[in-house]
């Protein structure tokens, strides 16, 4: 495997962003695909692999833009990465970490939202950082107060500058008590890098503990780091002074699962998943069998079919145990296919419905309600943020010409070209690119008809 930075176009906003392909929908995708190790969990493990004095091999990573994008901004620091033993692995040598020129570091501004993860790992390492503007998916305001004020507890100093933001700990990084306002992930994977190799003890409250999150903890527990996983969302972290390289297999993608097995039930095919695991995607499995579509949970993997017609269904996104706000996207390509009323109440973020504008365009019936629909109450209310879509189907799906808006709602689109009747014509494949390793090998697998044609 080879991951260059060719995959990111000199790491532009939009990686790749401008293939377009004609899709010919109308026909089940049915085969096999396999997922590899978790867009969310590798790109942190990189970032790990800089707190540590000696080598670290990460293993099934995925050949995706993001990743290339990680390993670059590691580079320009000075971290030696080549391929590893097994296809899909990173040897990453951390020995020679030194300060980059601001200019290297700003050529990644906008390429995604990883290098906020920095900070931490780059004090410890070289005491200062920089940090470019963030790219990552346009699905809301995505603000990083919540790393800023963990940092500053620290004992961080933070600039904002023109391009990014400068840090620097004059008098070293100090364990410190937080409380997140919201069990973010990034946050909690912030705090996470930063507090292990901090002296004394860090107690983090209400924090995120997906399963991309407890993996990353076992990383750093490998490094050497002391963690302790509490009851009712609190994780304690013991400071060490010098932490090692690890070995790691990362956990696999389910979110990348969740999109296949959503394109099973859309187009009405049978699609097993390798490397799915049903224990990280529980909540996941019960909206599905709610829905009427089938499994078949295997030793190494699950299989997705529908049971029959499917059912409308009513989900809440949320922080893990609940259900993924990265779910919701290809999911309801499915609930336009099923006979009444569904509807998806988004918690997370605050503007992750722009990609149905396309699905009602190919003929679906979506209404999206900015300010949520006031029914009940939410596991984690945060009315100022929630909206809500409700899909009423069947739809008959016509051919369109759509551009992808991000990652998810990108995968949808296309999900959605091949449910449809006809041919469509998707702009911005790139950008699926970010987390999607293999697209559209892994759609010609599955017998889906497309031409690239840009
Ligand atoms: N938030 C703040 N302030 C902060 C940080 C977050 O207000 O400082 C808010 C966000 O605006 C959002 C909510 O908290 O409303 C949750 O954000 P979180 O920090 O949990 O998300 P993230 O770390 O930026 C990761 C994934 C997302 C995934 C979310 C939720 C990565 C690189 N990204 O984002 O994945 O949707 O957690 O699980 O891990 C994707 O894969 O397409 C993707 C967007």
């Amino acid at each position: 495997m080879s991951i260059t930075l060719n995959d990111t176009r000199g790491g532009s906003a939009q990686p790749g962003g401008e293939e377009i392909l004609a899709i010919r929908g109308g026909r089940p995708l049915s085969g096999r695909v396999s997922v590899k190790g978790a867009k969310n969990l590798v790109t942190k493990a990189m970032v790990a692999a800089l707190l540590g004095e000696t080598t670290s091999v990460l293993r099934d990573v995925p050949n995706i833009s993001d990743v290339a994008v990680v390993r670059s901004l590691l580079e320009v620091h000075g971290v030696h990465v080549s391929e590893g033993d097994e296809p899909g692995s990173l040897v990453m040598d951390p020995s020679e970490v030194e300060s980059a020129h601001m200019e290297e570091i700003d050529a990644y501004a906008g390429s995604s939202r990883i290098p906020i993860l920095f900070c931490g790992p780059l004090l410890h390492r070289l005491g200062q950082a920089f940090i470019p503007d963030l790219g990552g998916c346009r699905i809301g305001d995505r603000p990083i107060d919540f790393h800023l004020d963990a940092l500053r507890k620290f004992g961080a100093v933070v600039e904002k500058l023109p391009s990014g933001i400068r840090l620097s700990a004059p008098q070293g990084l100090k364990g410190a008590n937080i409380h997140l306002p919201y069990p973010s992930v990034g946050a909690t994977e912030q705090v996470l890098l930063t507090a292990v190799r901090a002296s004394g003890t860090t107690e983090l409250k209400n924090a995120a503990i997906e399963p991309e999150i407890m993996d990353l903890i076992g990383v750093l527990q490998k490094m050497g780091a002391i963690i302790s996983y509490e009851p009712n969302r609190v994780i304690v972290i013991e400071g060490v002074d010098e932490l090692r390289g690890y070995d790691h297999r990362a956990i696999f993608d389910r979110n990348e699962a969740a999109s296949w097995a959503a394109a099973a039930l859309a187009t009405d095919g049978e699609i097993f998943v390798e490397g799915a695991r049903q224990q990280d995607m529980l909540t996941f499995l019960n909206a599905v069998r709610r829905m009427n579509g089938d499994f078949d949970i295997r030793e190494d993997g699950i299989l997705f079919r529908r049971g029959g017609e499917l059912r409308p269904v009513t989900v809440e996104t949320d922080v893990h145990p609940g259900f993924m706000t990265d779910w919701q996207q290809p999911l309801i390509v499915a609930m336009t296919q099923a006979e009444g009323e569904s509807i998806v109440h988004e918690t997370v973020y605050e503007n992750r419905f722009g990609f149905t504008d396309a699905l009602n365009k190919m003929g679906a019936n979506i209404v999206v309600h900015p300010h949520g629909l006031q029914d009940g109450p939410r596991r984690v209310p945060r009315r100022q943020l929630e909206q809500a879509a409700v899909i009423n189907g069947k739809t008959a799906l016509h051919g369109a010409d759509i551009v992808v808006p991000d990652l998810r709602g990108g995968y949808s689109h296309v999900i959605a070209a091949l449910t449809a009747e006809g041919e469509s014509t998707v702009r911005n494949i790139g950008i699926i690119r970010r987390g999607y390793e293999r697209l559209l090998e892994k759609l010609t697998d599955l017998g889906a008809d497309f031409d690239v044609v840009g």
